[in-house]
């Protein structure tokens, strides 16, 4: 028998990983842009970069979902003829160098779960995920507001969006069993515990929304025509009617009022929103499902972002006994949330799915989501 040798030391770099979660909006839709209250949580749906760090200053990335790999020079402007999920990656390198963040090398693997176009933010859990892994790559910590900001920030640059805080704030600021309070004006958060035995099922419709498209930004557009001709920036001050009168003493148009009276009613709708979750004796079930129902008219008649795919899910949710409904996310597409009694569950998403596909003659596909804690390192074994 031979001598028995220690095995030999593996000199690779071993692997580190990080999660950022994909988002569902209890209320508060397109109210993030103006300042507005926002009541997101995260959800077990997610974005995971695996990386190994190779020295030097190449960033190589492989999507599992694209089955395409990205290089990148921290060193030398980053390409900007890259199409698809690699705008978001040079985006988000670009604003960690231009806040002076070091660069590292690393070969690493981006693997999501989160539905692409669905309205639960796939976008945000790409950018903080990539975000939180160059930063831990090059062993700096940053602070999670100013992560979140980067994420939104590279929204905009990578594909021209100008969306509000909200998908990377939820997703870096979650926590399981609660959804989290927003003030996007001032960036004040809090948790808010959901009520026990509630589940939240997500419709995606099969309509794919494109944010990228100009309406997002018509819609703010239109919004902030009405905020400067009533001469605020912070919708989420006013009542619904103050609004009105302001904005017919303006001579506001009436697109443009109808925008606001959303914003509006719907800032008012969070607030009252979280009341009810924070009722000492138990939330009013009741009462929740008619501020989802509220907010979901608010986003098809005034600020008109639904489809009506979206708006025939609603309907054969609540047809079908979920407590409340509502299209969520961006909107043209997309996905609808459903609360649901627990047990009531499995029967809510066979009969809404068969109705769907019956009615719309495309397939509805269900997600039963669980709320999850923000974006985090994780075992990478
Ligand atoms: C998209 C944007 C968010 C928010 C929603 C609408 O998800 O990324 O910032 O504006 O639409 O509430």
């Amino acid at each position: 028998m031979g001598e028995t040798t220690a095995p030999p030391m593996s000199s690779a770099p071993s692997s580190r990983a990080v999660v950022a979660p994909a988002r569902v909006n209890l209320i508060g839709e397109h109210t993030d842009y103006s300042g507005g209250l926002v009541l997101p949580l995260a959800v077990d749906l997610g974005t995971t970069v695996t990386w190994r760090p190779v020295g030097g200053a190449t960033i190589r990335l492989h999507s599992a979902a694209f089955d395409e790999t990205i290089e990148l020079r921290t060193d030398a402007e980053a390409s900007t003829s890259l199409e698809g999920w690699g705008r978001y990656v040079v985006a988000v390198l670009r604003l960690l160098l231009d806040h002076g963040m070091p660069p590292a090398g690393l070969d690493g693997e981006i693997v999501s779960t989160v539905p692409i176009g669905a309205g639960m933010s796939s976008s945000a859990a790409l950018t903080v995920s990539v975000g939180l892994a160059l930063a831990r790559a090059a062993s700096y910590e940053l602070e999670r507001i100013e992560l979140a900001r980067i994420a939104q920030a590279a929204e905009r640059l990578a594909v021209g969006v100008p969306v509000g805080l909200m998908d990377p704030a939820s997703s870096l600021f979650g926590r399981k069993g609660h959804a989290l309070l927003l003030d996007c004006a001032t960036e004040e958060h809090r948790l808010v515990p959901l009520t026990p035995g509630i589940a939240l099922v997500v419709f995606d419709s099969g309509v794919r929304h494109e944010l990228e498209r100009s309406d997002y930004g018509d819609r703010r557009l239109e919004l902030e025509r009405a905020l400067a001709a009533i001469g605020t920036s912070r919708p989420s001050e006013l009542d619904a009617a103050a609004a009105e009168e302001k904005a017919a003493a303006a001579g506001v148009d009436e697109v443009a009022r109808r925008r606001l009276r959303h914003v509006v009613t719907e800032n008012q709708r969070v607030r009252e929103f979280v009341g009810v979750l924070e009722e000492p004796g138990g939330a009013d079930l009741q009462m929740l499902g008619r501020l989802l129902r509220e907010g979901h008219e608010s986003l098809r008649d005034d600020f008109q972002v639904s489809i009506p795919e979206l708006d025939l899910l609603v309907d054969l949710a609540y047809e079908h006994g979920a407590i409340g409904a509502r299209m969520i996310g961006g909107g043209f597409g997309g996905s609808v949330l459903a609360l649901a009694q627990v047990d009531e569950t499995s029967r809510l998403v066979a009969a809404v799915s068969r109705d769907y596909a019956e009615r719309a003659g495309r397939e509805a596909t269900p997600y039963v989501c669980a709320s999850v804690d923000g974006a985090h390192e994780i075992d990478s074994a």
